[in-house]
C-alpha cells in the first residue's frame, strides 16, 4: 500500500512542513544504511578515479563494456551539449488513456485530437478497445505550421455496437490502465471482466479503492484468479451514491466518475483527485452530454444521464512530459521553452524549478522557457515531496532527483504517492551520484559541476557537465528512464541506457525530441556482444 498514508493533500504540500522531522530522519537511517544500493557503487568509482572525477574515456568504456547482450534498444547519451530550441509537448498520455477508455460509454461517434499516437500504451488501449468492438479509426496529424503541431492525431472512437464486456486480457495485462475500461462497461453493459495488470516496478498498485467505489454505486464486484468481474444490480444501471475515497486516486478516481455518468441519480465523489487529466475526463464527459460538475476539486458531483452522445475533444498537453524537457534544461544549463503547455497545470513543478535558480516565465501563448541561474550560479539544492495535485507530481519526482545529483548541496527527497518509486537512486548511484535512500525518502549530496557551465575555462566543451559521469544504467519503468537519460545529458562521458521500452511506452519521440534540442543522444540496438552497438535499420 500507500507509503505515508494519511499525509493529506495539502499537509506538507510545500515540502517544507514535515521537512525538517523527515530529512532528520533521513540522515540517521542513512548512515546506518551506508553502503546500500546508491551508494556503494559510487563511492568505489570515486575511489578509484581519485577525485571523483572519472575520465571521460574511462568511463564510457567502462559504460559500453557493461551493457548486457540482447536487451533491445539502449540509448545512448553523451553528456555536455547545451540545449536550445523549443519542445513539442505532445498529448498527455494519462488523459489519452482515461478519454480512450471513457469513449466505451458514448452512444456516437468521439473525435479526440492530439493523441499522444506513437505511445505503446495508447496502442495497448486501441487493441483493448477494438477486443470488445469498438471502432478506433487513427488520423494523422494537423496540417504542418504551429495549429497543426497542437492538435495533433486525432482517434476516432465508435463505440456503439460493443460485442464484448471482456477485453483482451494479454492486452489488458500489458497495460495498466486498462483498469479504466471496467467501469465504462460495466455502466453501458451492465457487466464486465477486466483481467489485472500485476504489481508493476514502483509498487503493487491495489484496485480496492476502485472496487468500493463501484459496490457504493450498487455493483457486484468479485476480485478473483487475476481478474475483476462486475455486474450491475437488476435492472442493469447502477445507482448515484456517496463514495468518500481514502485517497484521492486518480484511477479511481477516474473509475467512479466514468460509473457514475451513466448510473440513475446523483453521485458525489469526496477526496477526489484533482489532477488536470482528472478535470479533462469531466470536461469529455460533459462534452458527450453528461453532467458532472466540481472537476479540479476535491468534490464531484455527477448526474447520471441515461446515455452519452459523441463529442470532438483536445487533450490537454503532457504537463509531466513538458516537466520533463524543462528539468533537462535546467540541468544542462541550457535555456529551452516547451509548448504548448498550460502552466497553471506545472505549478509544483516551476516552483521547484526556480528554488534550484531558474528562472521560468511564460514565452509566447501556451509557452513556457526557463533560463538557467543568472550570474553564473550553480544549480541548489531544493527539498521536494511527491503528493497528489496540486502537490509536486510523482511522475516528476525521479527526473528531479536527477537535476539534485548535479545540484550544490543536499535535499531530501520524499516519495510519498508510491511505496518503490526510488528504483533510480541506484541507477544514479552507478552515475557517481551521492544518494542515501532510507524507506521512501532519499537524502542527496549533490555532486555539482567544478565551475559553473559556460564560464570560461570552466565544464568542458558544451561547458555543460555536472559531477556526474556517464555509465551504464538499466530503466525499469517510465520516469526512471527519462531520470537517467537526463542524468546523463550533464554527466561527463557517455552513459548507456537500457529499458527504453519503458520510456516508449510514456514519451512521444523522447529521443527525437531531445536531438532536436541538441542533445547528443543516440538510439542503439544492443547486438550479440557487450560492445555491439549498431543503429536499429
Ligand atoms: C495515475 C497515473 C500515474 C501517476 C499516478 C499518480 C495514469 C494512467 N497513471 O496512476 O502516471 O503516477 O496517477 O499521480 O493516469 N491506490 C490504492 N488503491 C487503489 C488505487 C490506488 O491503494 O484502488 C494507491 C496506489 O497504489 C498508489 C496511490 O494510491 O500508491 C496513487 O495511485 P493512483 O492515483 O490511483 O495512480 P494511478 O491512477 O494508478
Amino acid at each position: 500500500m500507500r507509503p505515508g498514508a494519511g499525509g493529506g493533500r495539502r499537509a506538507g504540500a510545500a515540502g517544507g512542513a514535515g521537512g525538517a522531522r523527515g530529512r532528520a530522519g533521513a540522515r540517521a537511517g542513512a548512515q546506518g544504511a551506508a553502503g546500500a544500493g546508491a551508494g556503494a557503487g559510487a563511492g568505489a568509482r570515486a575511489r578509484a578515479s581519485g577525485a571523483g572525477a572519472a575520465a571521460p574515456e574511462v568511463a564510457a568504456v567502462a559504460a559500453a563494456a557493461a551493457v548486457p547482450a540482447g536487451r533491445g534498444q539502449v540509448l545512448r547519451v553523451r553528456g555536455g551539449a547545451r540545449l536550445e530550441g523549443c519542445a513539442p509537448v505532445s498529448g498527455a498520455k494519462n488523459s489519452a488513456l482515461a478519454l480512450l477508455a471513457a469513449s466505451l460509454l458514448c452512444d456516437g461517434e468521439v473525435c479526440i485530437r492530439r493523441v499522444p499516437a506513437r505511445l505503446r500504451d495508447v496502442t495497448l488501449m486501441r487493441q483493448v478497445l477494438e477486443s470488445v468492438g469498438a471502432r478506433v479509426q487513427a488520423g494523422a496529424p494537423g496540417a504542418p505550421g504551429a495549429q497543426g503541431a497542437e492538435e495533433g492525431h486525432a482517434f476516432c472512437v465508435d463505440a456503439r455496437a460493443l460485442t464484448s464486456a471482456r477485453p483482451d486480457a494479454a492486452a489488458v495485462r500489458s497495460l495498466r490502465a486498462s483498469i479504466l475500461t471496467l467501469a465504462p462497461l460495466l455502466a453501458r453493459v451492465g457487466e464486465a471482466e477486466v483481467a489485472l495488470p500485476g504489481g508493476c516496478a514502483i509498487g503493487a498498485r491495489p484496485v480496492d479503492l476502485h472496487v468500493r467505489g463501484l459496490r457504493a454505486l450498487g455493483a457486484e464486484v468479485e476480485v478473483s484468479g487475476g481478474t475483476v468481474r462486475a455486474r450491475a444490480p437488476a435492472g442493469g444501471r447502477l445507482r448515484g451514491a456517496r463514495v468518500y475515497l481514502d485517497f484521492p486516486s486518480v484511477g479511481a478516481t477516474e473509475t467512479v466518475l466514468m460509473a457514475a455518468a451513466l448510473a440513475e441519480g446523483t453521485t458525489l465523489i469526496e477526496n477526489a483527485a484533482q489532477e488536470p487529466e482528472v478535470e479533462d475526463l469531466a470536461d469529455f464527459l460533459n462534452a458527450a452530454g453528461g453532467h458532472v460538475a466540481g472537476a479540479g476539486t476535491s468534490t464531484l458531483e455527477i448526474r447520471g444521464a441515461p446515455s452519452l452522445g459523441g463529442c470532438e475533444f483536445t487533450v490537454i498537453p503532457d504537463r509531466i512530459e513538458a516537466g520533463t524537457f524543462l528539468t533537462a534544461a535546467a540541468l544542462t544549463y541550457s535555456a529551452v521553452s516547451v509548448a504548448p503547455v498550460m502552466p497553471n497545470h506545472l505549478t509544483a513543478v516551476l516552483a521547484k524549478l526556480e528554488a534550484t535558480g531558474c528562472q521560468v516565465g511564460l514565452d509566447g501563448p501556451m509557452r513556457l522557457r526557463l533560463v538557467p541561474p543568472p550570474g553564473g550560479e550553480l544549480l541548489r539544492a531544493a527539498d521536494v515531496t511527491s503528493l497528489p495535485y496540486p502537490g509536486f507530481p510523482t511522475d516528476m519526482q525521479p527526473q528531479f532527483t536527477a537535476l539534485l545529483a548535479g545540484a550544490q548541496g543536499s535535499a531530501l527527497v520524499r516519495e510519498t504517492v508510491f511505496e518503490n518509486r526510488l528504483g533510480h537512486a541506484a541507477e544514479l548511484g552507478r552515475m557517481g551520484a551521492q544518494l542515501r535512500q532510507d524507506g521512501s525518502a532519499v537524502m542527496v549530496e549533490g555532486r555539482p559541476p567544478a565551475r559553473v557551465p559556460g564560464q570560461s575555462g570552466g565544464g568542458g566543451a558544451g561547458g555543460a557537465h555536472s559531477g556526474l559521469w556517464g555509465a551504464s544504467v538499466s530503466a525499469r519503468n517510465l520516469r526512471e528512464g527519462a531520470a537517467l537519460t537526463l542524468a546523463g545529458l550533464a554527466a561527463e562521458g557517455e552513459t548507456l541506457v537500457t529499458g527504453v521500452e519503458h520510456i516508449d511506452r510514456g514519451y512521444e519521440g523522447f529521443d527525437e525530441k531531445l536531438r532536436a534540442l541538441g542533445a547528443d543522444v543516440a538510439r542503439l540496438e544492443a547486438g550479440p556482444g557487450p560492445l555491439d552497438m549498431k543503429r536499429p535499420a
